[in-house]
């Protein structure tokens, strides 16, 4: 399976990426993830992403193309993958599109996570991430077992720097004039599934599952 995860940021894109992972057998692929950790690391990679990010800008087309395909090049991706980010504008999407008809390839839906953009700034700040294991939490919507701690790794858990209001409003912005269009291109393409992502986290993960399976069927 060869799937897109698409949506606004605080969509729900991460949260749903690690189940539908573990549920199909296949790896998730953040592309933020891959820049926060090389930031962390303080790589080459990392030193040219980081000012997009911390403005909530888009990190430059070549760049992120030259990521996505070193990761797709390695064992783990044969058998498929769940990209979560990437791509997020029409040029990186027209080039991936050729980048998996050179290897004979080619997707086999694009999940789009449909939220209210109001909703989106309530997610994000009450966001907290795991500094070494990425996972997920929320405040209010879901918390860690032990206060500050990752249940999974027990890693600290942090606020992403880009989720300041101000930075969220500006990616939200971003969100809309460069990645919404790719809905449309996906549409066309008949490989769109859009879910309500207002639901409870368990429902969106059904409601994905129970479309993938429908479509895998057909
Ligand atoms: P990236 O890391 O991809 O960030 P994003 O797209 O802004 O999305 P988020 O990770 O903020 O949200 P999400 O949809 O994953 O939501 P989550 O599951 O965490 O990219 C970061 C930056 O990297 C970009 O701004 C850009 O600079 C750069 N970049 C990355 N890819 C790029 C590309 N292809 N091209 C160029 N630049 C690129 O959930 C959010 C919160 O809501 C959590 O607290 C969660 O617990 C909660 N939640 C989730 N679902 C629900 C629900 N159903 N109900 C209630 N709460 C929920
Ligand atoms: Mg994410």
């Amino acid at each position: 399976m060869r799937l897109i995860l698409l949506g606004p940021p605080g969509a729900g894109k991460g949260t749903q990426a690690a189940r539908i992972g573990a549920e199909f057998k296949i790896p998730p692929v953040s592309t933020g993830d891959i820049f926060r950790e090389a930031i962390k690391n303080k790589t080459p990679l990392g030193e040219q992403a980081e000012r997009y990010i911390k403005a909530g800008e888009l990190v430059p087309d070549e760049l992120v193309l030259g990521i996505v395909k070193e990761r797709l090049a390695a064992p783990d991706t044969a058998q498929g993958f769940l990209l979560d980010g990437f791509p997020r504008t029409l040029p990186q999407a027209i080039a991936f599109d050729r980048h998996l008809a050179e290897k004979g390839q080619a997707l086999t839906a694009v999940v789009n996570i449909q939220v209210d953009p109001e909703v989106l700034v309530e997610r994000l700040s009450g966001r907290r991430i795991c500094r070494d294991c990425g996972a997920v939490y929320h405040v209010a919507t879901k918390k860690e077992q032990h206060p500050g701690v990752c249940d999974l790794c027990q890693g600290q858990l942090i606020q992403r720097e880009d989720d300041a209001e101000a930075t969220v409003r500006n990616r939200l912005a971003v969100y809309a004039q460069q990645t919404a269009p790719l809905i449309e291109y996906y549409r066309i393409a008949g490989l769109l599934l859009t879910v309500d992502g207002a639901q409870p986290i368990d429902d969106v993960y059904r409601v994905i599952v129970a479309g993938l399976r429908k479509r895998v069927e057909q």
